[in-house]
């Protein structure tokens, strides 16, 4: 049981609940797990870092996905300070010529947490990232529309698919961006790197454990990331899986498309997972189109209304014979200023 905060906050204490907190900011998804992120914990200050040699260079130029990725581990660190009674501030993007120190996060003395955000936290770690189909049924409209607004109050929007047409070209737009992504020697070298070929003690990249084996069969279908690389590896379905439908098709958009946008869109997709998550949904991640500039720019007129796509995902309800899939993470060590532990 945690005891209510009180000023000042010994040091030891500050540490103690920033290590914890930086604990769960790491379980936040990234593209290809390259878990882009450095955290600093300075007293009661913790800065996020972008990693940038851990930025996809050919996938990523600019960094966007691993904005995306800093900016879901911003809100678990914000929801993981909420929970431990902090009323965190932050600060985005403080230092204009860091470009790379994304927030300062202030541990400010707060409330105890209530039941909602103990909840939200106690999933952080425990939320996996789909790679299958669904089981028949649609979301309710109103959970949809909780999603949607959750979505909306970290910065960024949800678009849905609004007809069978639209899911279709965002399909077949997946599958064009994935047969241009592998015949790209570059990108496959890059795909190589955080796909490693055989079970390793990595602890990041997308692991043998972490996609099925066979490609889900959807309708419509999705195409799948290639983790596998022609690789008879994958976690086997069972034979007559029931999982079939594609789900709900949800484009996550911002209304500019700078540093700022991507770290917001970050956070408006882990609230996402999160919330999703308590209502028994999961979340499959489809980023191939929006990873080949014209294909995104084609995305951004057709279907965002001018608006920035930011990911692509599918949500829906998973059935029970729906294969467990792996992730691993580094450790808090790893990730964090040394000189402060
Ligand atoms: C910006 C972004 C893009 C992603 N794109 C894909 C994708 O196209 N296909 C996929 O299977 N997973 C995708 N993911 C999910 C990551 O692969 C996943 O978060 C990572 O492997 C860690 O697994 P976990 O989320 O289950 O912890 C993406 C995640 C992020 C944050």
């Amino acid at each position: 049981m945690r005891t209510r905060i009180t000023t000042p906050v010994p040091r030891e204490r500050l540490a103690e609940d920033a290590r914890r907190a930086i604990g769960d900011a790491v379980w936040a998804p990234s593209v290809h797990n390259t878990q882009p992120w450095r955290f600093g914990v300075h007293g009661a200050r913790i800065s996020v870092r972008a990693d940038a040699d851990r930025r996809l260079g050919v996938a990523d130029p600019a960094g966007r996905e691993m904005l995306i990725s800093c900016g879901a581990a911003l809100y678990n660190l914000r929801l993981a300070l909420r929970a431990l009674g902090y009323d965190p501030d932050v600060r985005l993007l403080p230092d204009p010529d860091r470009p790379h120190l994304l927030a300062d996060v202030h541990m400010n003395p707060g409330r105890p947490p209530d039941g909602d955000i103990e909840d939200l936290q106690g999933r952080i770690r425990r939320r996996r990232t789909h790679r299958g189909g669904f089981g028949p049924g649609a979301v309710p409209d109103s959970v949809v529309r909780r999603i949607v607004v959750e979505t909306q109050t970290e910065g960024a929007r949800l678009i849905q698919a609004v007809d069978a047409h639209v899911e279709g070209a965002l399909a077949a737009l997946t599958d064009a961006a994935e047969h241009v992504q592998r015949r790209t020697p570059s990108y496959a070298s890059e795909i190589s790197r955080w796909a490693p070929a055989q079970r390793t003690r990595r602890r990041d990249g997308v692991q043998e454990g972490g996609y099925p084996r066979e490609e889900p069969q959807t309708e419509p279908r999705f195409a799948a990331r290639d983790f596998a690389r022609g690789r008879d590896q994958g976690v086997r379905s069972p034979a007559e899986g029931s999982d079939r439908d594609a789900g709900l098709v949800m484009l996550l958009v911002t209304e500019t498309d700078d540093p700022a946008d991507w770290i917001r869109a970050g956070q408006s997709l882990q609230r996402l997972l999160l919330r999703a998550d308590q209502f028994g949904l999961a979340v499959a991640f489809h980023t191939q189109a929006l990873e080949v500039p014209e294909l995104r720019d084609f995305v951004r007129t057709r279907f965002c209304a001018g608006r920035h796509p930011q990911a692509l995902l599918r949500i829906g309800a998973v059935s029970d014979d729906a294969p467990e899939l792996e992730t691993v993470r580094r450790p808090v060590e790893e990730v964090t200023n040394e000189e402060w532990w």
